[in-house]
């Protein structure tokens, strides 16, 4: 809304668009500087109405959250007014709007069960899974409007009193080809990009395989299982080894690397932070990096997600001397020698 707010205002005052949306755009900006205005001061109105709610007047009386959001930080702090529900005492609490962007198999269903551990951040899932939402700019818009207006329900949806709000989205659910109005649209609405990348493809890659061979397979109870709970289940779905075509996999690896660095560059613009799943792996404390980028207060976060595939490469893999060989003396050269050095 603040985002909203200061392009009208920047629009009308350098007088770039003249036209008879003027008094409309007049309207608009007053409505958004009045409901800042209560929010800001709510106590200061005279005749404002003060609920009878006990819980209300409970959170008037603190020192408030919102005032100690400094003014540089308006076109980041959203006050949305869901329309399926009141957030009631907490509609004064600013909310933080992101989007992971990620790849499939990149750790982002771990990741995200981390962030939505945390009492006041809302991570929806992969959103644009649904083909129909991802068909053109106007169906993404109309969807993500929903979701950052706190009308998207899903399991991870929290209160009313929700501080960050977003989802994930992966670079081939039409984040590629629509690349330019997504960063518009980000830089409008004020949107924090939060990307979450693996730097050693050739294990992602094992895990697609892995995946995509339990897809068919469901080797646990018959069910197919995109992340597990238990170590059990980890090391019935780690026995699968892949045979790797290595005559395909440099050039998909060039693919991912290229996808990775292509939309970095077209976000730069927009408020971001970059994470690699490794790292977070390494060193849990680097989560407390999210939160700080999306202003939530430090909680220690959990996870129930196992990882499945925890062994040196070579156990991983059916047919490791010929993917070993091939990728000997290529940029690629590191991805078989690194390993987790935790667990
Ligand atoms: C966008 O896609 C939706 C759903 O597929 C369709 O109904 C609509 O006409 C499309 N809009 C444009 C502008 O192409
Ligand atoms: C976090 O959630 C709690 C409980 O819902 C709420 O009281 C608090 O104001 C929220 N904090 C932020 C920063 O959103
Ligand atoms: C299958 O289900 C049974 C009973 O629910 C459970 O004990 C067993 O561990 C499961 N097997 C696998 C491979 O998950
Ligand atoms: C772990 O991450 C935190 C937060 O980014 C950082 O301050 C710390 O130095 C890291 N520790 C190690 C051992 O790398
Ligand atoms: C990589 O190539 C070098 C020589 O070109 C050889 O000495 C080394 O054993 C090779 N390593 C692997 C893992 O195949």
């Amino acid at each position: 809304m603040a985002v909203k707010y200061f392009s009208l205002v920047r629009k009308g005052s350098l007088g770039q668009k003249p036209s008879k949306r003027y008094p409309i755009l007049v309207v608009l900006a007053l409505t958004m500087i009045s409901s800042i205005y209560i929010c800001l001061f709510p106590l200061n109105q005279k005749g404002f109405k003060i609920s009878p709610n006990a819980m209300r007047v409970e959170v008037m009386e603190e020192p408030y959250g919102y005032l100690s959001v400094p003014p540089f930080e308006f076109p980041r702090a959203h006050y949305p007014k869901p329309t399926t529900y009141s957030r009631n005492e907490c509609e004064c609490i600013p909310v933080r709007y992101f989007a992971i962007i990620t790849m499939q198999r990149s750790g982002s269903g771990w990741f995200e069960t981390l962030l939505n551990s945390h009492i006041n951040i809302s991570s929806n899932g992969e959103i644009f899974s649904v083909r129909e939402r991802r068909s053109n700019m106007s169906t993404i818009t109309e969807t993500l409007d929903k979701v950052y207006n706190l009308d998207w329900y899903s399991s991870a949806s929290k209160n009313e009193c929700t501080g960050a709000v977003g989802f994930k989205w992966m670079l081939n659910q039409g984040l590629m080809q629509n690349q330019e109005d997504i960063v518009e649209y980000f830089k409008r609405r004020g949107i924090s990009s939060v990307f979450l990348f693996r730097r050693n493809l050739l294990r992602r890659w094992v895990s697609l395989l892995a995946n995509s061979h339990d897809r068919d397979a469901k080797q646990l109870n018959g069910t197919h299982k995109a992340h597990v709970h238990s170590r059990h289940e980890a090391e019935v779905l780690a026995r699968f080894k892949p045979v790797i075509d290595v005559e395909t996999l440099i050039p998909d690896m060039m693919q991912a690397a290229k996808w990775s660095s292509d939309i970095l560059r077209s976000f730069l613009g927009t408020r971001h932070i970059v994470l690699y799943y490794e790292d977070l792996v390494r060193n849990r404390t680097k989560m407390m990096d999210i939160l700080t980028f999306l202003k939530m207060p430090p909680r220690k976060l959990t996870s129930r997600h196992v990882k499945i595939h925890t062994r040196p490469l070579s156990d991983h893999i059916e047919n490791w001397d010929v993917v070993a060989r091939a990728l000997n003396g290529t940029q690629y050269e590191n991805f078989i020698h690194s390993d987790y050095r935790r667990k």
